[in-house]
């Protein structure tokens, strides 16, 4: 294994449409590492011979996207906080011979939500939050931590949202409410999270009624493709205030570039001004 080479990639099927190479493309850029940061599309039944080849090759780590997070999280051989919590990982780094799994998720939302809406955002009131999948378990840690009084999960599987309460030692602050029951999720709520890929480019809609929602409340979604996605875009116009997914996407990458190349690097506009700009094809 040589140290001197900084590699690193993104361990996708499908992976052609990650912004992930031009995020830590930029910041090997600004901080001056020679080094490189690639797609790596790999099937389902290839994963973990590809992870065990990676560090001989050279690779520091890797970011782990769908649909390997919980491939990623039974195959490492240490885990982070985040990752046993959520039983899922973004994140590989190789060291000492070692697969270390994180989920770096966690503290992507937690900072895109302080930075976009506030230290009382989670805190503030119940949040509602649309999805039971592993996304949805890394935003529910880190509500949970920074203190939402009372989490409403709302899934269209009502199967999946027991499991998720289960992982989480079935907390009171832990409620489930019927998909479709708007009235019921949204009245009183003071945030509300998509975790759904609802919305999303080549996706269905997200179709569901603002309402109830109080007009002080705040309203995220961690699609970023369209950045304005349909539930921003209703959102803004009712007078709430929104956050797009780009600021979770830029966040979860810091603490992933900085163990594996020993900088951490920063969020800047100019960063978001740049993937911006790739979203727009450019
Ligand atoms: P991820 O790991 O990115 O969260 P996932 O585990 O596939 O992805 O979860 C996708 C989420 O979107 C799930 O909550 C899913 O609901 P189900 O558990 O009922 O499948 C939700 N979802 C996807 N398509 C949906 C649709 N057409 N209507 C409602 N919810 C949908």
């Amino acid at each position: 294994m040589s140290a001197s080479v900084n590699l690193a990639g993104v361990i996708g099927w499908p992976i052609s449409q990650s912004l992930s190479p031009r995020l830590h493309g930029y910041w090997l850029n600004k901080h001056g590492i020679k080094g490189a940061y690639v797609a790596l599309p790999v099937r389902p039944e290839d994963f973990g011979q590809v992870v065990a080849a990676m560090p001989l090759m050279g690779f520091a780590g890797a970011s782990v996207t769908v649909p390997h997070k919980e491939a990623a999280f039974a195959l490492a051989q240490s885990l982070d906080e985040d990752a046993r919590a959520t039983g899922a990982v973004n994140t590989l780094v190789f060291e000492n011979g070692m697969v270390k799994g994180l989920n770096t998720d966690v503290r992507g939302f937690a900072a895109s939500l302080m930075e976009q809406l506030g230290s009382r955002a989670a805190s503030a009131g119940p949040v509602a939050v649309l999805g039971a999948g592993g996304a949805a378990r890394a935003i529910v840690q880190a509500l949970l931590r920074a203190g939402a009084p009372e989490i409403r999960l709302v899934n269209r599987t009502r199967k999946r949202t027991e499991q998720l309460v289960a992982t989480f030692g079935s907390s009171a602050r832990l409620q489930i409410r019927d998909w479709g029951d708007w009235t019921g999720s949204l009245g009183g709520a003071q945030l509300l999270v998509n975790t759904t890929s609802l919305g999303m480019t080549g996706k269905a809609p997200l179709e569901i009624s603002l309402e109830a929602l109080p007009r002080t409340a705040a309203v995220a979604d961690i699609v970023y493709n369209p950045l304005e996605t349909a539930l921003l875009a209703a959102a803004r116009a009712k007078g709430h205030r929104t956050m797009d997914g780009l600021g979770m996407l830029m966040h979860q990458a810091v603490p992933a570039f900085a163990s594996w190349f020993g900088v951490t690097p920063e969020v800047t506009p100019e960063l978001r001004a740049e993937l911006v700009k790739a979203l727009s094809g450019a």
